[in-house]
């Protein structure tokens, strides 16, 4: 069976891919501090778990990788949805350990899966995906959302360091960066005062001017032509090319 791996499924983005896979005749295994009442069936599976406790991820998912390892899929995808947009504020106005925890659930956690990930599908005869769902913000700089971007940028590098790490034909590690999506991230951005984060008016322009992008649109896009189509190994995807 072809199966994926999805991080973040409680809502926005990741319940959407979840269900658009499972939608799919994909078995799916849900990675958050929460699932979403929509992804049921026999085909769902869910592991709790907190990625700000990036140290935690081998002992606490190395058992539900194996597992899904054991079932000898047809085809294994890791979507590294998970994201806080968290702390806003610009540089010498936060804290230490909000950083630390952004951090950690924005890029240790995702370096840290992506490499239990390699370890456990290690069989070079099965095709393999890792899709690192990135954003704008690695590539421009945000003021008031610096970390976040810092995160964005290290996961198109992760996925560069894949591109010339795994050599396997069926291994392929992509980046999307997938537009504005209608979720509670864009709520939060919006809803932040100029003073804390400057770049406010760009999300409230967003808002105003009907560019959001309802999540179902998105992660059906990202399904079938990142997930299911054939992919350039190393690229980051733009929401453009879906
Ligand atoms: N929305 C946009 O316009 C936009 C634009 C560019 C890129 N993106 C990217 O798209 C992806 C999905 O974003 P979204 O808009 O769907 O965001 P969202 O609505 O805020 O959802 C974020 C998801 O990440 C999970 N998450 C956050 N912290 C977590 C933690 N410590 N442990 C486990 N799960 C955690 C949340 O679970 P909880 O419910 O437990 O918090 C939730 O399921 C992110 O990578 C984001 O950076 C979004």
């Amino acid at each position: 069976m072809h199966t994926a791996i999805v991080t973040g499924v409680s809502r926005g983005l990741g319940a959407a891919l979840a269900a658009a896979l499972l939608e799919r005749d994909f078995a799916v295994l849900g990675v958050g501090r929460g699932s979403h009442p929509r992804l049921t069936g026999e085909r769902y599976r869910f592991a709790r778990f907190d990625l700000a406790d990036a140290a935690g991820v081998d002992e606490t998912l190395g058992p539900e990788l194996s597992a899904l390892a054991n079932a000898k899929p047809t085809s294994v995808c890791l979507l590294n949805n998970a994201a806080t947009a968290g702390p806003v504020g610009t540089l010498g106005r936060l804290a230490a350990g909000e950083i630390a925890s952004s951090l950690a659930v924005n890029l240790a956690a995702v370096v840290a899966l992506t490499n239990l990930f390699c370890r456990v599908f290690a069989d070079p005869a099965l095709p393999r995906r890792v899709i690192n769902v990135s954003s704008g913000a690695a590539q421009t700089a945000l003021a008031g959302e610096s970390v976040y971007c810092v995160a964005k940028a290290g996961m198109e590098m992760l996925t560069k360091a894949l591109a010339v790490e795994q050599q396997a034909p069926g291994f392929r590690a992509i980046a999307v960066r997938p537009g504005v999506i209608d979720t509670d991230m864009q709520v939060f951005a919006r809803s932040q005062s100029k003073d804390v984060l400057p770049s406010v008016e760009l999300f409230q322009g967003f808002h105003r001017d009907g560019r959001l992008v309802a999540p179902d649109v998105v992660a059906a896009k990202i399904v079938g032509r990142l997930v299911e189509d054939d992919v350039e190994h190393g690229r980051t995807y733009s929401y453009q090319e879906l």
